[in-house]
């Protein structure tokens, strides 16, 4: 067994991907919705507040069985229809009790999901429209972004989204090969991504990502290096490259691949260096944990100013005092509170008609938290974390003693830095600063596994 797999072996765990910290299953102190309110009030009262808007919508025609989203299948356009008004009686009842919103800088919206080119341009305009006309605008810094499913994604739905302001797209790819996509659930052809991508363009969408998944079933190094190759052909601006999370007790549909069909350790992580090294090779510069960025692209940008920033939409290079997510299971924050709405969709059209706030869950973090949230969020973007004190520095030695002997990272000049040979175990890492889970062994199942 050559080195690289001994340690693979060795620190293949399950981790967080410390999207927040504390991580979701450590929330523990849930703030009421008049407290969660009362947040929101307290930052937005700032001079000079600024804030960011994620809105959530679930629906997909089909399933794709790796996925690990909150989705609701239907392919009744319908649907999207009346949950568009339930959006807008959530966001009319926020407005009326956060009477600062639209004067305050609106810096970035997001739409995820499930896929939100479900929804048809009419129903998009008539949920985006009343939203941004009430919001304070700087066109100039303004980024919009939409994920969309590039299977079913039509020009006049592009058209609508550069109408109403998106300037990025990020499209659904995860590979090209027929074969693994016939595995998945997901034929799509490359035509189809090579058309949206143009069309995006053509348009005036300055910057396209693509999503691609190592490490899916009967994924080889053979098919994937034609998946980058492919993927090369476009020159995204942007590439997520994720490692496919085995999430089976969240989403029982995954089972329906079987494990001999997945490249597991080495041989999967194997797929990531190899395009790793190709992009890098290309010109694209590496962000965090798993994304890409031509050195154009603005997320590049903030790796050079240090100005990159992690959240539940993974790395972004805009900071605001407040994210507020819409839609069912979306997750927002400031900068003492975490908060979740309600995951099942029933459950949050009831609370929103009602005029309720559909929270579910949140977390109203301590000093303690908020101290070690800043450390978790250096690590995961710039890589390397100041070290404040001599007991720190003792206890990070200790804690990561394996770590260090295996020259992973290294405690050098007050800092820990995360090696080049180190960063397939970023997660792995970041564990030391992770109090919560420190204090607290997870269940067994909690997170998905680091490679
Ligand atoms: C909401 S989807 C993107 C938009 C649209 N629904 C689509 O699939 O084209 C978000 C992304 O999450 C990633 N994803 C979903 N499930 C995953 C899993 N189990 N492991 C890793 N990535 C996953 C996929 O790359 C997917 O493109
Ligand atoms: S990957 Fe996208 S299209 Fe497929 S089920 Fe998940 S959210 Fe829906």
């Amino acid at each position: 067994m050559d080195n690289f797999t001994k340690l693979l072996n060795k620190y293949d765990l399950q981790v967080p991907r410390y999207t927040s910290y504390p991580t979701v299953p450590y929330w523990s102190d849930s703030p009421t919705p008049d407290e969660w309110v009362q947040s929101i009030n307290t930052y937005m009262a700032k001079d000079k507040a600024s804030w960011s808007m994620y809105i959530h919508i679930p629906f997909c025609e089909t399933l794709c069985s790796f996925c690990g989203c909150n989705t609701s299948i239907t392919r009744n356009k319908e649907r999207g229809v009346g949950y568009v008004d339930v959006l807008l009686s959530e966001w009319n009842n926020y407005l009326s009790k956060v009477k600062s919103l639209p004067s305050k800088q609106l810096k970035q919206i997001h739409l995820g999901g499930g896929t939100p080119n479900f929804l048809s341009p009419a129903s998009m305009e008539s949920l985006l429209k009343p939203i941004l006309d009430n919001c304070t605008i700087d066109k100039s810094e303004f980024e919009a972004s939409i994920e969309v499913d590039p299977r079913r994604c039509t020009d006049e739905q592009l058209k609508k989204y550069v109408e109403l302001g998106f300037n990025r797209i990020s499209l659904g790819v995860q590979d090209f090969n027929i074969e693994v996509q016939k595995l998945i659930n997901r034929v799509q052809s490359y035509e189809s991504v090579e058309k949206v991508t143009q069309t995006s363009r053509d348009l005036g969408i300055t910057s396209v990502n693509f999503d691609l998944i190592y490490g899916l079933p009967k994924q080889t190094m053979d098919l994937f290096k034609k998946t980058v190759e492919q993927t090369l052909k476009l020159k995204p601006e942007r590439i997520a490259l994720y490692s496919l999370a085995i999430v089976p007790w969240i989403k029982p549909s995954q089972r329906l691949f079987k494990d001999e069909d997945l490249p597991m350790g080495a041989e999967k992580r194997a797929l990531y260096e190899y395009a790793r090294k190709v992009l890098i090779a290309e010109g694209y510069i590496e962000i965090g944990m798993d994304h890409f960025a031509l050195p154009e692209d603005s997320l590049a940008e903030a790796i050079q100013n240090h100005t990159l920033h992690r959240n539940f939409m993974g790395y972004t290079c805009k900071t605001s005092d407040v994210l507020l997510g819409l839609g069912v299971s979306s997750i927002s924050e400031t900068p003492d509170m975490f908060h979740q709405n309600e995951k099942v969709l029933t459950l949050y059209q009831e609370k929103v008609e009602q005029k309720q706030v559909p929270t579910l869950r949140g977390h109203k973090l301590t000093q303690d938290d908020i101290y070690y949230r800043k450390k978790v969020l250096q690590f995961m973007t710039e890589l390397e974390v100041v070290i404040d004190d001599e007991s720190q520095e003792q206890d990070i030695v200790s804690f990561l003693n394996e770590m260090i002997s295996d020259g992973l990272v290294v405690v050098e000049d007050k800092k820990l830095k995360l090696t080049d040979k180190g960063h397939p175990f970023i997660r792995n890492a970041c564990l030391v600063w992770d109090k919560r889970l420190r204090d607290k062994k997870p269940d067994a199942k909690t997170f998905s596994k680091s490679i």
